[in-house]
């Protein structure tokens, strides 16, 4: 199984979203792919199985432009994209924390809720990371395997 982790970060929260769940990937042997958006070339989204995209929210509840970028990069929509943010809520409340990342996953129709993190995910919410990534990954394991059924009873 082949995951890519791809994640926008100015501060470093999402960057520590991201390596709790490189690291519980690779506890599932997961082989997994990171990308630096804006920095690193592009992907290849078809070749993996799972694709979780990271971003912070901005200024208002916007989506950062080079995320906005690797949208049109990745140029259709997969359909095992999982979305994992991070924001503030003393940036305008309930309503636009991690607004970004909500709308990212409905932009994708994700199978999965995204992960919001109020800034760092270490201490009280690390498990809350934990859980979401156990769900995603269980479910996106169960995916592969109907997928490669239905392709050996076709064949
Ligand atoms: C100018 C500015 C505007 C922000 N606006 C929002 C916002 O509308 N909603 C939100 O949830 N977080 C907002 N944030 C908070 C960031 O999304 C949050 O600090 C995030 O964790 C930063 O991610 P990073 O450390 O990965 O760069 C804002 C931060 C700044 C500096």
């Amino acid at each position: 199984m082949k995951a890519l982790v791809a994640y926008l970060s100015y501060s470093g929260n999402t960057l520590e979203v991201a390596e709790i769940i490189i690291e519980k990937l690779k506890e599932h042997n997961f082989s997994v792919d990171v990308h630096r958006i804006g920095y690193d070339p592009p992907v290849q989204p078809e070749t993996y199985d799972l694709i979780f995209i990271g971003t912070f929210t901005w200024a208002e509840g916007a989506t950062p432009d080079e995320v906005k970028d690797f949208v049109l990069e990745i140029g259709y929509k997969p359909d095992h994209i999982a979305v994992f943010g991070t924001g503030e809520t003393q940036f305008g409340g309930d309503d636009l924390f991690c607004k970004a990342a909500i709308k990212l996953a409905k932009f994708y129709e994700s199978r999965w809720e995204p992960l919001t993190i109020e800034q760092s995910p270490r201490g009280s919410q690390e498990l809350k990371v934990k859980n979401w990534i156990e769900r995603v990954v269980n479910d996106g394991i169960s995916h592969v395997r109907q997928s490669e059924n239905l392709r050996t009873i076709e064949s």
